[in-house]
């Protein structure tokens, strides 16, 4: 399943992050690539000082944080620090799946969940746009700036080549508490159920009974 998220980043946050990577140092996207990945991966990623990374990691993740849609749809136990990608015009990545097992040591996690949130304006690059392909077939993406597509890490995907202009990403990858895709699901569908039931009779037993199903299958399904 493929769900947009909107207005992860407001305005002020959006364009306090376009001139931070303006003048950020990009290099080759290939050297972050799993061996398959490197053969089609035609981008570059921010390298960026430790400070700054940690500003505009804690931008993105405390963003995510804040949105309804996100905690409900992810279930996240673990977001990875987001990677900042810039495709300029020529660049590509072509057909591959994110790396099942990300992180070092005692950070390893599994990615379940791929996220990209679009940070250049639409209409400010031709082509670059998100493949990913699913069970409905090939559903293509290209979202205003500061919305974002969570998608599964497990599906072929790929970015069109960019025709002109820049293609600014931040890519996530997220291990969610609730492994299993159609539990998940079901779950997202549940919470907005429950959301719907709370904002029209928040007092009635059917709310309640709703919020205590849902709580319960959380910590049922749940792994850590
Ligand atoms: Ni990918």
């Amino acid at each position: 399943m493929l769900i947009t998220l909107h207005n992860i980043l407001d305005r002020d946050r959006l364009q306090n992050l376009r001139s931070m990577l303006a003048g950020g140092q990009f290099i080759d996207g290939a050297a972050s690539a799993g061996a398959n990945a490197r053969q089609v991966k035609h981008n570059e990623e921010l390298a960026g000082n430790q400070k700054q990374r940690q500003y505009l990691d804690q931008m993105i993740v405390s963003s995510l944080a804040a949105n309804e849609n996100f905690r409900s749809a992810a279930l996240a136990h673990r977001v990875s620090q987001p990677v900042f990608a810039r495709y300029t015009t020529g660049m590509a990545y072509g057909d591959h799946i994110d790396d099942p097992v990300m992180g070092d040591g005692g950070g390893r996690f599994r990615v379940d969940l791929a996220l990209t949130l679009f940070i250049s304006d639409s209409a400010d690059y031709d082509g670059g746009e998100l493949i990913i392909n699913t069970t409905f077939g090939n559903q293509q993406v290209k979202l205003a700036a500061g919305d974002a597509v969570l998608y599964p890490a497990s599906s072929l995907h790929r970015v069109n080549t960019v025709n002109r202009g820049e293609r600014l990403v931040a890519v996530c990858w997220i291990q969610s508490l609730i492994r299993d895709p159609a539990r998940r699901e079901l779950l997202f569908e549940l919470d907005q159920a429950r959301g719907a039931l709370r904002a029209t009779s928040p007092r009635s037993p059917q709310s309640a009974q709703i919020d205590h199903v849902y709580t319960n299958l959380v910590r049922m399904w749940s792994e850590l």
